[in-house]
């Protein structure tokens, strides 16, 4: 899709489409007012006869609207005007979508740029728009056999800035809306791929390619014999089931200061979890396949970090494994030694995540690193506490979490914050080794959490559970791409203070 930025006036643009914005209720938006004022009053005596309330989600069509240049207006209703949200305007951009993809329009210029988000400027709504279109528009047909594409497809966005004072900054927002939303594509890619596809192998092959694409991305993969002889012992004992190599991928962007310690991501990458030995039920399994959707974001946001070709350092980690059941698999009361040295024993051989997650941990120590952050699809208690709507967020560096909480309200991908307390630790205790890999009743995602830190205590960390929002069920099941936005806003919010 192309996007870019204009000033000017409604009734002057020649092309396909103008999408206009109308509130609840029967009021006009000031560019709804200026075609109302070309056309002699025509949209006004629309609006008198009911033809459009302003409602939200209500949609007028109009054809050769006298005295303006393009074939078509579409008007949006939107609800109270006071009453618009990060979400109304997300549904806007959506019904706007919906609507232009049944007529023959191919060229758009949006005036929903004009429409008050509370606490937002303009800027925020064009990159806001780019991603609420992508998303509208985005469909997986990867590994359909045929391939209905639409006949006239949607080719141009046009957004509205109010002066030519806006353009610059317009388009800068439009950079950054086009660097996230592809971030976030590349997320639901690798996502929706199943995982006799997207297996470590074929996230290593992933990696590597952005850094054919970027060349400020260096990518390095560790294999199993390379992960033994840094005493990866507990990542290792995950893959032990499975036939797919288990990958250590290390993708390093280091555009900024030499001397700035980089922010490193570690992404958990199960690309399947059966749960090994510890089997999971058969209803829903095939969503398993979204096991890797925090390694999907590592990616995605490493993505759109050079893209945006931002002046800063950060490395992309990527422990990746299959977790399955068989002869050689580990079994439940199994004692691992992870790199730190600590001793862990199995209880559940599904609770896989923080096995990989631990030594890959250990091993960001020896980037030096600023801040570690790890996303990961770790508990599915992380749903029953949050649902679908924030990531959950535990952290040993409160002004961390704080940057996360406020990246997640500019971005609307959310995070919120659950207590990494002490008192939970006593949860982990083991007979047999220095530690349990899990927590037993109560606080799943505390206890996950918990786990972790013990393998963090040298930097400051935080851990995003994305259990809840890494994928949508039911009918419109698929990956989301949270929490592409996520991070990239917080490196984003980094750059900007430090600048
Ligand atoms: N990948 C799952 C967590 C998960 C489950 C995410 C369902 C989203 C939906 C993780 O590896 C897992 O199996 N966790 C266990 C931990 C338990 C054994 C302590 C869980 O949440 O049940
Ligand atoms: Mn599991
Ligand atoms: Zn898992």
């Amino acid at each position: 899709m192309e996007y870019s930025v204009k000033s000017g006036h409604p009734e002057k643009q020649r092309i396909g489409c103008v999408v206009i914005p109308v509130y609840a209720s029967r009021k006009l938006s000031p560019s709804a007012k200026i075609i109302d004022k070309a056309s002699n009053g025509y949209i006004s005596n629309l609006v008198r006869r009911g033809e459009i309330e302003g409602d939200l989600g209500n949609t007028l069509l109009l054809h050769n609207v006298e005295n303006t240049l393009c074939d078509r207006v579409l008007f949006i209703g939107c609800g109270k005007e006071k009453d618009i949200t990060i979400k109304t305007f997300y549904k806007l951009n959506h019904t706007m979508v919906k609507t232009l993809k049944s007529t023959g329009a191919t060229e758009i210029a949006s005036y929903l740029t004009e429409i008050p988000v509370k606490r937002k400027d303009v800027n925020w709504k064009i990159k806001h728009s780019i991603e609420a279109i992508d998303e509208a528009l985005y469909i997986f047909n990867q590994l359909k056999s045929k391939k209905d594409e639409p006949r006239r497809p949607l080719r141009k966005f046009i957004f509205n800035v109010n002066g030519r004072g806006q353009l610059m900054q317009g388009e800068d927002a439009v950079r950054q809306g086009m660097a996230v939303s592809a971030g976030i594509h590349l997320a639901k890619d690798l996502g929706n791929l199943p995982g006799n596809i997207c297996t470590p192998t074929y996230l290593a092959a992933a990696a590597t390619k952005l850094a054919k694409q970027h060349s400020k991305i260096k990518t390095s993969v560790l294999e199993e014999n390379d992960m033994e002889k840094l005493g990866m012992g507990s990542l290792l004992s995950v893959s032990k089931g499975s036939r797919e190599p288990a990958k250590l991928i290390t993708m390093e962007y280091m555009a900024g200061d030499k001397k700035q310690a980089p922010i490193v991501f570690v992404g958990k990458g199960v690309t399947f979890d059966s749960g090994g030995i510890s089997l999971k039920p058969g209803a829903a399994m095939d969503e398993m396949k979204y096991d890797m959707c925090g390694a999907a974001s590592v990616v995605g946001a490493m993505n759109a970090i050079a893209e945006l070709q931002l002046p800063v350092n950060v490395v992309g980690i990527i422990p990746t494994v299959e977790n399955m059941p068989d002869g050689i698999a580990s079994r439940p009361g199994d004692v691992v030694t992870s790199m730190s040295g600590q001793t862990i024993e199995i209880l559940n051989t599904d609770a896989e995540g923080r096995l990989i997650l631990c030594d890959a941990l250990s091993y960001a120590e020896k980037f030096n690193p600023d801040v570690v952050i790890d996303i990961a699809t770790l508990t599915g208690a992380c749903i029953v506490a949050l649902g679908a709507h924030p990531a959950g967020l535990l952290s040993n560096h409160s002004p961390l979490a704080n940057d996360l909480l406020s990246a997640g309200q500019t971005s609307g991908d959310r995070c919120w914050q659950l207590p990494l307390w002490d008192d939970y630790q006593e949860q982990l205790k083991s007979n047999f080794a220095d530690i349990a890999n899990i927590g037993g009743k109560g606080a799943g995602t505390i206890t996950a959490a918990c786990f972790l830190s013990r393998f963090t205590k040298k930097y400051h960390w935080a851990h995003l559970d994305i259990a809840g929002v890494a994928w949508k069920n039911g009918t419109h099941k698929g990956a989301t791409g949270r929490p592409v936005g996520l991070l990239t806003q917080y490196v984003l919010d980094r750059f900007q203070s430090e600048k």
